[in-house]
């Protein structure tokens, strides 16, 4: 979940990792660091926090030379500290790691090379690769038969780039993405094309089992066995580059924005996919929706509108729970996993279980170059461009319209989808930013925040109160609103705020009935809804709707919500504490 980076070129190194790293940042921002090598020498920087913010303290970008790695991190073994950011040095110094993922028997070869005299200054895991490369550079004396004696000890998902003292630069993936830039008389190693894409939209997708030389200016692909391997370059789409906040305070706040206009092009990066999609549902006896997150709590819309409109039985598995249900998975049935980033790690999982029963995978993914897109039989492009916030916003719009248009496809007579409606709904919801904002101020004290909602509203409270979690710190629950009687009504007191998801369709008397009961204990209630009561304490309106658009509105306010909440509580709503983009690990 951390980035890393290499440049080997001619240029100076540290300033382009460094930019590198900014973009790439989403991916994990606790601490950073970067090693350049500069006369044979390697050097090394880093500090605890943001690129921005050490950068600006201890000066990353002067570091000297042309050759360089650098990496932010997402602590997974070890804490947030200096020594344990990455990148690492060798015992000797002579050769330098940066790692994303795990490397799962670190503790049986750190033992081993503890007693052969290595020593170990930091609590991770990535230390070791370090080290197992000096270890076997010392005896093979060449970097190609290093990497491939390294690779088969090592255990885990991962992918680093080493950096040794010559100015040669390995790097090696296995589970965990890497990609190659090829500039003009440069190369890059990155997690993402955002690392690279100002200098070049030239790429190479490197295959799991695979790792990289770069050598005096020479390229060189090759397999674990150390067979040289031939991969085509790749043009990376231009608008990846639109990675930029623009004249907006946050990412977030750009990534609500754009709803307006994203809703649109959901699913029309890739042609055909939704009618094979449609023929591929009719087709299948068992369909299955996983997801981690925010995507799967649009599997549930899923589930709710392919069953009511198109009367199709799907069954809905959150992705790092497919492995302990993983007998209930039919032979020859449709697994549809969905993914932003395309490189969660648990759904990849469910994916690989999936195909050893023979599944057919069809993606909802944004990232059309991802791990997840490459392993699927039918993609469909979310089309949404770049999601830095690391909160999803407009990936989860995009993914329900996209299930929408899937409706569509199997329900023409009964499904329709009113884009200029919704949008134009967005837009009004998105002129309430003062109205919203106050309420932000009062739900900042607040410990406790619940979401009630019905039918396909309860889907939307879920995901509603994983906003609210992400961006606030605040515990939130989303909740059904038929089981507040069950249990959670034991809660409500004049400490909590309760969000009503209460459109005015077919849930909504019911909802209010909910809603008086909660504000009976005292509560303070935020209506969402079409319908002004006297019952809420504070009313969003959103415009008059129906049951395919309101999901999209509702989750609008709340998105809002929580951006101004987080404001409030002065926390950073690009980059919530803990977390990270893509969390490509288990
Ligand atoms: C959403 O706000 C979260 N950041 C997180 O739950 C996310 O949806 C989840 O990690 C799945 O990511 P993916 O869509 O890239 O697979
Ligand atoms: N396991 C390494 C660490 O804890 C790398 C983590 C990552 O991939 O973010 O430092």
């Amino acid at each position: 979940m951390c980035s890393i980076i290499g440049y080997y070129g001619n240029e100076m190194a540290a300033p382009i990792i460094v930019k590198g790293l900014k973009r790439m940042e989403y991916r994990g921002y606790d601490s950073v660091g970067v090693a350049t090598e500069s006369n044979g020498q390697i050097v090394l920087k880093k500090g605890i926090g943001k690129v921005e913010e050490v950068n600006s303290k201890i000066q990353l970008d002067v570091l000297p030379g042309k050759i360089g790695i650098g990496h932010t991190r997402w602590a997974t073994h070890g804490k947030v500290t200096e020594v344990n950011a990455h990148p690492h040095y060798s015992t000797s110094g002579k050769i330098a790691i940066v790692h994303n993922g795990i490397i799962e028997n670190f503790e049986v070869l750190k033992i081993e090379l503890e007693k052969e005299g290595y020593i170990f200054k930091s609590e991770t895991d990535s230390e070791i690769i370090a080290n197992l490369l000096q270890k076997n550079y010392e005896v093979l004396k060449d970097v190609k038969n290093t990497i491939i004696k390294t690779v088969a000890e090592l255990k885990g998902h991962y992918a680093f780039v080493a950096m040794f003292e010559n100015g040669q630069l390995a790097a090696a993936r296995f589970h965990e993405p890497l990609i190659v830039g090829i500039g003009k008389n440069s190369y890059f190693l990155s997690s993402d094309v955002l690392g690279f894409i100002e200098q070049t939209d030239n790429a190479i997708y490197i295959e799991n089992g695979n790792f990289v030389i770069i050598d005096k200016s020479k390229l060189e692909i090759l397999d674990f066995n150390g067979e040289n391997v031939k991969q085509e370059i790749t043009k990376v789409s231009k608008e990846f580059a639109d990675a930029y906040k623009g004249d907006y305070a946050h990412f977030t706040l750009k990534e609500i924005s754009e709803q307006v206009d994203t809703i649109f092009k959901a699913g029309e990066s890739t042609k055909d996919a939704i009618k094979n999609t449609a023929n591929q549902i009719k087709n299948s006896k068992n369909i299955y929706i996983t997801g981690s997150g925010t995507s799967y709590n649009a599997a549930l819309i899923a589930k709710h509108i392919l069953g009511k409109y198109a009367k199709i039985k799907v069954d809905t598995v959150i992705s790092s729970e497919l492995q302990f249900s993983s007998d209930l998975i039919e032979l020859n049935s449709t697994l549809i996993a969905i993914s932003q980033s395309g490189e969660s790690a648990d759904v990849l999982d469910a994916v690989s279980i999936a195909k050893k029963v023979n599944c057919k995978v069809i993606s909802i993914v944004n990232s059309l170059t991802s791990s997840l897109a490459r392993e699927s039989d039918i993609i469909i492009g979310m089309n949404c461009g770049p999601e830095i916030g690391v909160a999803a916003t407009k990936s989860f719009t995009s993914q329900i319209m996209i299930i929408y248009k899937i409706t569509e496809e199997l329900a023409k007579e009964t499904f329709e989808i009113k884009y200029k409606e919704i949008s134009e709904s967005i837009s009004k919801i998105l002129e309430n930013h003062d109205q919203i904002r106050h309420i932000a101020k009062e739900i900042k004290k607040i410990s406790d925040i619940y979401v009630l909602g019905r039918g396909i509203h309860y889907p939307i409270a879920i995901e509603s109160a994983l906003k609210l979690k992400e961006l606030t710190y605040i515990h939130a629950e989303g909740i059904p609103g038929g089981e507040l009687k069950h249990g959670p009504l034991a809660l409500m007191d004049s400490n909590v705020f309760v969000i009503i998801i209460n459109p005015n369709d077919t849930t909504y008397s019911d909802t209010l009935t909910s809603a008086r009961e909660i504000k009976a204990r005292g509560a303070k209630i935020i209506g969402i809804s079409d319908k002004k009561s006297d019952i809420y304490d504070y009313w969003i309106e959103i415009p008059k709707s129906n049951e395919i658009s309101y999901p999209i509105l509702e989750t609008i306010p709340i998105q809002l919500l929580s951006y101004y909440a987080a404001l409030e509580k002065d926390t950073d709503p690009d980059y919530p504490r803990n977390l990270a983009k893509s969390v490509t690990v288990k």
